[in-house]
């Protein structure tokens, strides 16, 4: 169904892996189109209730946007690349409704790091490596790289990143906040299942609320303790609510509905 993703689903997990390992799983316009199906499917299936996304291949995560794709691009070409992908892809990532993970299994460069930063948390592997090498090329991050790397890391580092285009290591990314966790590379992908699975125990509606309220902080001319009270009060209407605190109630585990 897909050329250069596999999507597979497993106890509510559903995973999407970008597998063009030959080049380095670099995202083509091909490529974007299928991960926004992919994830799109997947937010709205009612059996998915977290989303991973990783590379294949024991290399590269995602190593760019793939510069053979764009390298005679116009000013205008380049702005439609931008706000295309950004709609398609990242935006969409960073506000679905259904928390979605990013397990870096190697190098994530460029339109990699910003797939990954777009994600709601990341995990990465020992040898995984990050960058946003863009001014080597000429040309700034264009997924949302500048907006999300100082969100993560500070403006100072997100400076210094961008401006010397280099690469930090694993251990930096942790001790960054750039990754949550470090995991040895054929642990990764069951550590971020274990971490999935953690988060289906709890109400995929009041997640997904969360995701919104979270969200709200970084958005500009957005009131996000508003959103939050917003976002509070409606999970008082909905049948997990009703399931979560009647099961504490009675001294058992919830089963959420998931409404
Ligand atoms: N776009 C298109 N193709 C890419 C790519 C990208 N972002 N990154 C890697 N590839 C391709 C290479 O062209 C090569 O293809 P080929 O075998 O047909 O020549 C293949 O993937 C393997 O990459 P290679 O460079 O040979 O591997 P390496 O181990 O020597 O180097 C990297 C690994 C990640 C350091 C190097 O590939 C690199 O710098 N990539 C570009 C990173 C980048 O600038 N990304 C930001 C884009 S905006």
């Amino acid at each position: 169904m897909y050329t250069n993703i596999l999507v597979s689903q497993n106890n509510k997990i559903t995973t999407i892996t970008i597998n063009r390992p030959s080049k380095l799983n670099a995202l083509n316009k091909e490529t974007i189109q299928e991960l926004h199906a992919a994830f799109r499917v997947a937010d709205l299936d009612a059996d998915t209730k977290a989303i991973i996304i990783t590379g294949s291949g024991e290399k590269a995560f995602v190593a760019g946007a793939d510069i053979s794709e764009f390298a005679d691009f116009s000013v205008s070409e380049g702005s439609e690349l931008a706000a295309k992908g950004q709609e398609l892809l990242f935006d969409y990532i960073e506000n679905l409704s259904t928390p979605v993970i990013a397990a870096i299994n190697g190098f994530a460069l460029g339109g990699g790091l910003e797939l990954a930063m777009a994600a709601h948390f990341r995990v990465a592997s020992n040898n995984a490596k990050m960058g946003l090498p863009e001014v080597s090329l000429g040309v700034i991050p264009g997924y949302g790289g500048t907006q999300r790397l100082p969100i993560l890391v500070g403006k100072g580092r997100a400076m210094e990143m961008v401006m010397t285009a280099g690469m930090i290591d694993a251990n930096q990314a942790l001790q960054y906040g750039l990754v949550n966790h470090l995991i040895a590379q054929e642990e990764l992908l069951p550590f971020a299942q274990k971490l999935a699975g953690k988060i289906i125990k709890n109400s995929s509606v009041a997640i997904s609320a969360a995701i919104k309220a979270i969200n709200a902080a970084f958005k500009d001319g957005v009131n996000g303790y508003n959103v939050e009270i917003e976002q509070f009060g409606n999970c008082f209407g909905t049948e997990d609510f009703k399931e979560g605190t009647t099961a504490f109630l009675e001294k058992r585990k919830a089963n959420f509905p998931g409404k």
